[in-house]
């Protein structure tokens, strides 16, 4: 819980640079409650559909990350999502973070596919995927309500077997 606020400053100090990519209430807007927002992760995180993480650069919450949507036995599924701050922007944190979480996901929690769904306008997200060699499946249309409207989403793949060796090995070998 200690931190929302922390979260709370990155947000509101760059609106700009979040608000294009931000998931938004399709009812109409309202004022988005970071107090509540991490309330609620740490609920999911205790029933066990989500583990949200923060990115950390030099001992400084910088971003989160966040596994959603798990579903274990014949499923065993999740997916990611993310957000860094623009002053830490461009050095591969986030890259590493995914990579990291990968291999979390599928060698302690056992899953076998992780999918991260990302707009087509958004370069810099499509270039994190890349780096990663994440698989393209194809268009979600209309996927998720994002910054005020119903966006389409690419989507994008790993499964367990496609990196045996561990994603952050094959990552940092590159
Ligand atoms: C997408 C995002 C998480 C990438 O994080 P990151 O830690 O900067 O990732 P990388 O360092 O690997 O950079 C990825 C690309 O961002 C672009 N980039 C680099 N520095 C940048 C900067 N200062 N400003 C904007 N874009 C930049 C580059 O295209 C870079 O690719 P390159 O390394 O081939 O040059 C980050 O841009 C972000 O938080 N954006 C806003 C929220 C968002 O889009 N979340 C994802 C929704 S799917």
């Amino acid at each position: 819980m200690r931190d929302w606020k922390q979260i709370e400053a990155i947000q509101l100090a760059n609106r700009d640079w979040f608000r294009k990519w931000e998931a938004t209430n399709p009812d109409g807007p309202a004022n988005f409650d970071y107090r509540a927002s991490v309330r609620n992760s740490i609920r999911q995180l205790n029933d066990e559909s989500a583990i949200p993480l923060v990115i950390e650069y030099r001992g400084k919450l910088v971003g989160q990350l966040t596994i959603s949507n798990i579903l274990h036995g014949s499923v065993s599924s999740a997916f990611i999502g993310y957000w860094i701050s623009p002053e830490v922007a461009g050095k591969g944190i986030t890259p590493l973070a995914v990579a990291m979480a990968c291999d979390y996901m599928f060698q302690v929690v056992n899953l076998h596919r992780i999918e991260i769904d990302i707009r087509p306008e958004n370069a810099a997200s499509l270039r994190v995927v890349e780096k990663l060699g994440f698989r393209f499946e194809g268009t979600k249309k209309g996927f998720i309500h994002i910054n005020n409207d119903w966006r389409d989403h690419s989507v994008f793949a790993l499964t367990r077997d496609e990196v045996a060796g561990g994603l952050l090995n094959r990552y940092l070998k590159h």
